[in-house]
């Protein structure tokens, strides 16, 4: 097959994340507009099966990882049948999703059937008036439900996204700690980044890792460096000394972990980006549609994949301003 997928800083990249759609069924403030958004109609995403020839491409050029994302993959109509694809192709080792959790009730078990191996369900507060400031919509026990349904299906190694936020999420940390030690599911802590549509992201509002550690660690038990597995994960892992659970810190804003990222994403509408903050972005639906060989969209993703930057702002944690809000790109 084709020479990996090398960067100028010798990054070698073998994960993709797949837009499915950007439509939501919840308006997180540090995501979507409150009002007005703009959807992409329908005939602009990627259908299924540009999405498998994208895939199989990606494949080919040493990609091993797919992540389903957002919006909120879950509205997506079929998602299962998408997820049947994938999980068919030849050398793909991890075939993983990131979702609200609104509609797993009633997906889990086709989810996985069809062959999902991994879910990160993103839940950034227990309670409901919190939940409600965030994401301007009910549903903590829809969540919780979502979560007991994916495990009923035979989904293991749930990991459950927080996003800390100065000023609203403190009194989380210490519930979502003992929730996550009770129910064996893998806690991760997101910094808030500037990737919110109505661009109101402050840095005061940046509650860090290292501030959430020191409280779970005083409050509700020590915790202690896990080992590093994989480098190219952007979790930072802690262990209890009490506990099998973990909890991994996201520290996308206090500890960029740019060097090690293995990452590439393609919108919902197929275009590839090499970067949450990149600027750029690469026509593959374009190519798609006018009746490309693979060796053109091979071409596509070396290109994307050359032009990337050491960092998110030349590693000097001045973010740049990207055209698209959160839910545009997939997280
Ligand atoms: P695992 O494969 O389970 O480790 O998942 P993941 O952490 O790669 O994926 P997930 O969708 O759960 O990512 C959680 C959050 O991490 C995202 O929503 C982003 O906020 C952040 N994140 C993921 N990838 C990147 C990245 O490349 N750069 C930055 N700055 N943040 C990222
Ligand atoms: N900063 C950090 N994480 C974010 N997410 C969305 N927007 C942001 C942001 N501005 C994360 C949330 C969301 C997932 C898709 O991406 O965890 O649920
Ligand atoms: Fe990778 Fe860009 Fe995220 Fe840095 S900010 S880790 S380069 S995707």
């Amino acid at each position: 097959s084709s020479p990996p997928l090398v960067d100028g800083f010798g990054r070698v990249h073998a994960s993709l994340r797949i837009s499915v759609t950007d439509r939501c069924n919840i308006r997180c403030f540090y995501c979507m507009p409150l009002e007005n958004v703009q959807f992409k109609p329908r005939n602009e995403l990627l259908t299924f099966e540009e999405i498998e020839r994208v895939a199989r491409v990606a494949v080919s050029l040493g990609i091993r990882k797919f992540r389903i994302t957002g919006g909120e993959p879950l509205v997506r109509a079929e998602l299962p049948k998408l997820i049947e694809r994938l999980a068919a192709i030849p050398g793909v080792d991890d075939l993983a999703l990131t979702t609200n959790g609104l509609l797993l009730t009633d997906q889990a078990a086709d989810l996985h059937s069809a062959g999902l191996t991994r879910l990160n369900v993103s839940l950034d507060s227990l309670s409901e008036e919190v939940f409600q400031r965030i994401t301007r919509r009910q549903g903590v026990q829809r969540v919780l439900d979502g979560i007991a349904a994916a495990h009923d299906a035979g989904f293991r190694g749930i990991r459950l996204n927080a996003v800390s936020i100065r000023g609203l999420t403190e009194g989380e940390i210490v519930p979502l700690a003992r929730f996550s030690r009770d129910h064996d599911l893998e806690l991760r802590f997101i910094e808030f980044m500037p990737l919110d549509a109505d661009r109101n992201w402050r840095e005061t509002q940046v509650l860090s890792g290292g501030e959430v550690r020191e409280v779970i660690s005083r409050d509700v038990a020590p915790l202690t460096p896990a080992t590093r597995g994989d480098l190219s994960q952007p979790a930072v892992d802690y262990v209890y000394a009490d506990s099998p659970a973990r909890v991994g810190f996201i520290n996308s804003v206090t500890a960029p972990f740019c060097g090690d990222c293995n990452r590439l994403r393609i919108t919902a509408e197929g275009q590839l980006r090499n970067c949450l903050f990149s600027t750029e972005e690469w026509d593959v639906r374009g190519p798609l549609r006018g009746g490309a060989d693979d060796m053109a969209i091979k071409q596509v993703f070396r290109d994307c994949t050359s032009a990337k930057k050491r960092g998110h702002g030349g590693d000097d944690q001045q973010f740049a301003s990207t055209e698209r809000a959160m839910y545009q790109i997939g997280g």
